[in-house]
């Protein structure tokens, strides 16, 4: 057994057999991340490791030799389960292991590619929502459909941090056991904290009120926010939530005027949607800048989205910052 699953995780999910088929699928689930830990951890001693694929992914990214390897992990570790379709980041298409069976998984199979060779934390994101008719119709909806998001990290700890809409919850891998055991039953995000989290390089390609909002973030106790802001940019989306689902904060990945950015650079199926859900099910929040990415419809497998999510206030003074600007 690769994770022992708390009592309380699926109660919100009604069908008993349903509570059967997700607890089967994120026990797979973590016995890939466990595998996919070791390959982290193993890092340039083995021989590829690091190294790009010679690939793109849908979205044009170079495809790391790890992207590739992760997503075949989890790719087989999902035909032994109840799963029917499978979306992923690093594949263009639905992949349909059983047609017949009840879950559709989607997942970024490792987050934080750039970070591989530097020995950064990395991760692995995904998403169960119920299976429909068709492998289309199973994730062209909206986030808030999800059963489960979670993610796991692989970095000093390796963590799965996971909801099911009744909480959400921190797991730690005991590596003596091989098994993942609950750690915070009901972790906390802050309602108010003074740390955000952006990729400042990007300063002259934000519209206004992104602009505008982290320029008072810089003045801090001398500009509008009244209170010293701290700064913290990983690089790995994963790390960047853990972190604020720790000690609170903002994280914010806002559309710019780039080519290819009129919508940010996260995805909302498989890296703003679970994310979204293990933030809101912390206390916290997330939106696209404006409103709720959980209510956002999916239209295309690997749209992007605008992310800005952390402690409810300063997500919603963000919103502000939208209402009262305009691009001048
Ligand atoms: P991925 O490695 O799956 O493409 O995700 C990388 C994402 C996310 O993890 C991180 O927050 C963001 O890219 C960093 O983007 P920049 O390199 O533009 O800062
Ligand atoms: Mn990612
Ligand atoms: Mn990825």
């Amino acid at each position: 057994m690769s994770i022992q699953i708390s009592g309380a995780f699926a109660k919100n999910i009604s069908s008993a057999k349903l509570r059967l088929d997700v607890h089967q699928t994120i026990t797979a689930l973590a016995k890939a991340a466990i595998e996919i830990s070791h390959l982290c951890a193993r890092g340039p001693l083995d021989t590829d490791f690091g190294s790009l694929a010679g690939s793109a992914n849908s979205d044009g990214d170079a495809q790391k030799s790890l992207d590739v390897r992760t997503d075949e992990i989890i790719t087989s570790a999902l035909k032994g389960t109840p799963t029917a379709y499978y979306a992923s980041e690093e594949q263009e298409g639905i992949v349909t292991l059983d047609r017949d069976k009840p879950l559709a998984v989607a997942s970024d199979p490792l987050d934080g590619s750039s970070n591989i060779d530097t020995n950064v934390s990395i991760g692995t994101i995904f998403s169960i929502f119920k299976a429909r008719q068709t492998a289309e119709a199973s994730f062209m909806r909206a986030g808030r459909e999800q059963l489960v998001g979670g993610f796991f990290v692989y970095g000093p700890q390796t963590s799965l941090v996971i909801t099911a809409g009744n909480g959400t919850e921190l797991y730690v891998l005991d590596r003596e056991e091989g098994v993942f055991k609950l750690a915070i039953a009901k972790m906390h995000i802050p309602k108010d904290a003074h740390e955000y989290a952006i990729n400042a390089s990007n300063f002259q390609s934000w519209h206004t009120p992104i602009r505008t909002y982290i320029e008072d973030c810089q003045l801090g106790a001398f500009g509008p926010l009244q209170r010293k802001q701290n700064m913290r940019w990983i690089g790995s989306l994963v790390a960047d939530a853990n972190r604020i689902l720790m000690r609170g904060g903002i994280f914010l990945y806002p559309e710019d005027t780039r080519q290819g950015y009129e919508n940010g650079r996260l995805r909302l199926l498989y890296e703003a949607s679970p994310i979204a859900f293990i933030i809101e099910q912390a206390g916290g929040a997330a939106t696209n800048g404006q409103s709720r990415i959980l209510d956002i419809e999916l239209n295309t497998l690997h749209e992007r989205v605008p992310l800005v999510f952390g402690s409810v206030y300063p997500v919603s003074q963000v919103k502000t910052y939208y209402q009262n600007q305009v691009d001048s």
